[in-house]
């Protein structure tokens, strides 16, 4: 029997989420206005949104409005996708955005898509770990993790490092699906399992040891917003999607035209609305400021 080193873990994980990523883009691409909206994030849904392309940018708007976010602002969006957010950040505020992300796909899109909305010179991405990060004590004001904490293997490492990147006063934004039961039954577990897995996620945290973490990391004026209500009508086109594709992309992995990771997620889709639905887990904002 060899023994994985724990770097090699990491180096596996990390390579599991990038090979999600990178195959699965062109499933946001066709079904999530990925060129338009350069959203890889669920959507809120409110009183000003008929859309899911107007679902996908509310949701950066309103935690930009949470964060209080403005030109002064130097922001690190972590886990930045194709790096909308960024964009979003810099077009809307005109504060300046450094992107990261784990795959090089990802990093160079952004930049093509910086450029051509002309935000580049607000906005830098890189391909570094969020949990590891090599910057500088205290270089932030805004640490945005937009449905990307959720890969941490340790969230506790990601709250410390954006902790000690972050200026004093500065503020940590975390959008993310969470665990809110104190026990799951194994049959519980298995759907979870099987929305998170099957999405390059090893598992949720729970609500309520997140939010201890933050507590025991220094944070202070923590808030959580439960928004499960405003990303139910995508997770219910999610679920819905899924449903009506499976049946073709089934033989079209078998013609060798779609692959397991791909199809992989469409069961993540499927399995991620149960979970809303039978409330076993909910879906939310952290707001939290460094003293
Ligand atoms: C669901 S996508 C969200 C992307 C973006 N925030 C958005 O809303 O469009 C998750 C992102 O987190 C990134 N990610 C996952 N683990 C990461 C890590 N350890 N360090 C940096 N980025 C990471 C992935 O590469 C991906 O870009």
């Amino acid at each position: 029997m060899t023994l994985q080193r724990p770097e090699d873990q990491g180096d596996a994980r990390r390579k599991r989420i990038v090979d999600y990523y990178d195959s699965c883009e062109i499933d946001y691409r066709t079904n999530w206005h990925l060129d338009e909206c350069l959203a890889m994030h669920i959507g809120h849904w409110d009183e000003t949104t008929k859309t899911l392309a107007e679902a996908l940018v509310r949701q950066n708007e309103v935690m930009r409005i949470k964060g209080k976010i403005t030109a002064a602002d130097l922001v690190l969006d972590a886990g930045c996708g194709v790096g909308g957010s960024s964009i979003y950040l810099a077009g809307s505020s005109g504060c300046k955005v450094v992107g990261i992300t784990l795959s090089h796909k990802q990093a160079r899109s952004a930049r093509r898509l910086a450029e051509e909305r002309e935000v580049h010179g607000l906005t830098a991405f890189q391909v570094m770990d969020f949990s590891s990060t090599g910057f500088a004590d205290e270089s932030f004001d805004v640490v945005w993790a937009l449905e990307s904490s959720c890969y941490a293997p340790c969230k506790k490492t990601f709250i410390r490092e954006a902790f000690r990147i972050l200026k004093k006063g500065g503020r940590l934004l975390v959008a993310d699906g969470f665990e809110i039961k104190a026990s799951y039954t194994p049959f519980e577990r298995r759907i979870f399992d099987l929305w998170v897995k099957k999405w390059a996620v090893d598992a949720l945290e729970s609500l309520s040891v997140f939010r201890d973490h933050l507590h025991e990391t220094g944070f202070v004026n923590i808030d959580y917003e439960d928004i499960t209500e405003n990303v139910t009508p995508s997770s219910r086109r999610l679920f819905g999607l899924a449903i009506i594709a499976w049946p073709l992309a089934q033989l079209a992995e078998v013609m060798g035209k779609r692959s397991k990771i791909q199809n992989d997620n469409l069961l993540g889709a499927f399995f991620q609305y149960l979970v809303l639905k039978f409330n076993l887990g909910n879906y939310g904002i952290f707001y939290a400021e460094k003293n």
